[in-house]
């Protein structure tokens, strides 16, 4: 089946969005076109150091020196990827005209760009291409059983496949990635949308769902830019297979799609679904309430959001963004304050997100996972939902480590 994401959401009359909107796909897709020229520079740089080094020194790292032709080929194998990734980007969105948006008109990338947005942009290509690792390979396959699954058993407990009709119940899942938790969800019936805003992302997950017909039939090395904590040349230029599943192995009737655009524009109807899923997403709010209190009035009464992730506010400090970080305790009184009733929480889930298992350096979340049901019929004035915690509950919640 065809996954096609949904033009991001259009106002009328407003020329001065669609030219920003062009300018923003134009950028991702430039950023994708100067990821071997950036990533070549890199190596290039250390090898002229190498080739400054007393001739001593040099024959000593003869080793290191055949390594780094090696990364160079990695990179160029990557590039062959990114290309397949970009090429026809320009159709993917079901509403927006090819010439709106032509990746023809891209002028040279360093005519374009200024250095910071490139250093940034460049950053996200490369964590496009770990998320493929996450998602959709053999090696991801701990991540997922420790991020996804919990959700996807939780979603099966509260929608009994044998008890309902599943292509009945709408599950939404927000700030979707590369959309394996979403297709995961579908390929059991149910129908669910995933929700995205990023292009790296939408670029990468329309090219997984919808070009890839066959497993491990693609290839790409995800640490090779990972130049320190190696402790093995190979564990650098490591290649990682994709994807592990067929994408297009979805039943003949299963109800998957993908929309594009801010989560917080796009879903505006209220009592709308019956699931919505969260993983690694609430962070990602300059105000998280507003994150809460969207799933509160999206959910349909007595839908269910579930979620798992640390909270590691993806705005804070970060240069001309605003930012609200409150603790787990906080978000806390925050949800039962809207109205949520929390029916099952966990705190110290151990997850790791795109993580290269063989480096000497690894960062792992002490994550929360909970699960919470919107009220059946609506709360009145006089019973209002409690804004305080008990406080019994959270005891023993540990900062995390980022
Ligand atoms: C940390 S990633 C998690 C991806 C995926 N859920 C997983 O667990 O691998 C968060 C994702 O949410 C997306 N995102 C952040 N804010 C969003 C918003 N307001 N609307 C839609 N997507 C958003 C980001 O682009 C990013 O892909």
């Amino acid at each position: 089946m065809e996954v096609a994401p949904n033009a991001y959401p259009k106002k009328m009359n407003s020329t001065y969005e669609d030219e920003e909107e062009k300018k923003h796909f134009q950028r991702i897709v430039s950023a994708f076109k100067y990821y071997k020229p950036h990533s070549l520079q890199r190596v290039k740089k250390t090898e002229r150091y190498l080739l400054s080094l007393p001739p001593h020194h040099q024959k000593l790292l003869t080793k290191y020196r055949e390594h780094l032709v090696d990364v160079k080929r990695c990179i160029e194998n990557n590039d062959e990827i990114i290309k397949l990734i970009i090429k026809d980007v320009t159709h993917i969105f079901e509403n927006v005209s090819p010439t709106s948006s032509s990746t023809d008109s891209v002028r040279p990338v360093s005519m374009t760009l200024s250095h910071r947005p490139i250093m940034a942009d460049q950053e996200k290509v490369q964590a496009t291409i770990k998320q493929l690792v996450r998602d959709w390979s053999t090696e991801g396959t701990e991540e997922r059983r420790t991020c996804y699954q919990p959700i996807i058993d939780e979603i099966i407990s509260k929608f009994p496949l044998e008890h309902c009709t599943p292509a009945d119940i709408r599950i939404l899942v927000p700030g979707a990635g590369l959309g394996r938790l979403a297709y995961e969800i579908a390929r059991r019936g149910y129908t669910c949308q995933g929700n995205e805003f990023s292009l790296f992302m939408l670029f990468a997950s329309h090219f997984v769902l919808n070009k890839c017909r066959s497993i491990n039939s693609f290839k790409v090395h995800p640490w090779v830019h990972q130049y320190m904590n190696n402790l093995q040349p190979e564990h650098q230029t490591q290649e990682v297979y994709f994807p592990d599943v067929n994408p297009s192995d979805l039943p003949e009737n299963a109800q998957f799609s993908m929309a594009a655009g801010d989560f917080l524009e796009v879903y505006t109807e209220e009592n709308h679904w019956d699931c919505v899923a969260t993983c690694f997403f609430i962070d990602c709010a300059n105000n998280v309430v507003q994150f809460i209190e969207t799933i509160y009035k999206i959910l349909k009464p007595g839908g269910i959001w579930i979620n798992l992730g640390p909270l590691l506010y993806h705005f804070s400090d970060m240069p001309m963004e605003e930012s609200i970080e409150p603790s787990y305790s906080e978000v806390r009184d925050v949800i039962r304050g809207l109205g949520f009733q929390i029916e099952k929480e966990e705190t110290h889930v151990k997850t790791r997100y795109a993580q290269n298992v063989n480096s000497m350096l690894q960062y792992e979340y002490n994550s929360v996972y909970f699960v919470c049901q919107k009220p059946k019929r609506p709360t009145t004035s006089t019973e209002q939902p409690m804004s305080q915690s008990n406080g019994s509950e959270t005891n023993g919640l540990q900062e995390q480590e980022n």
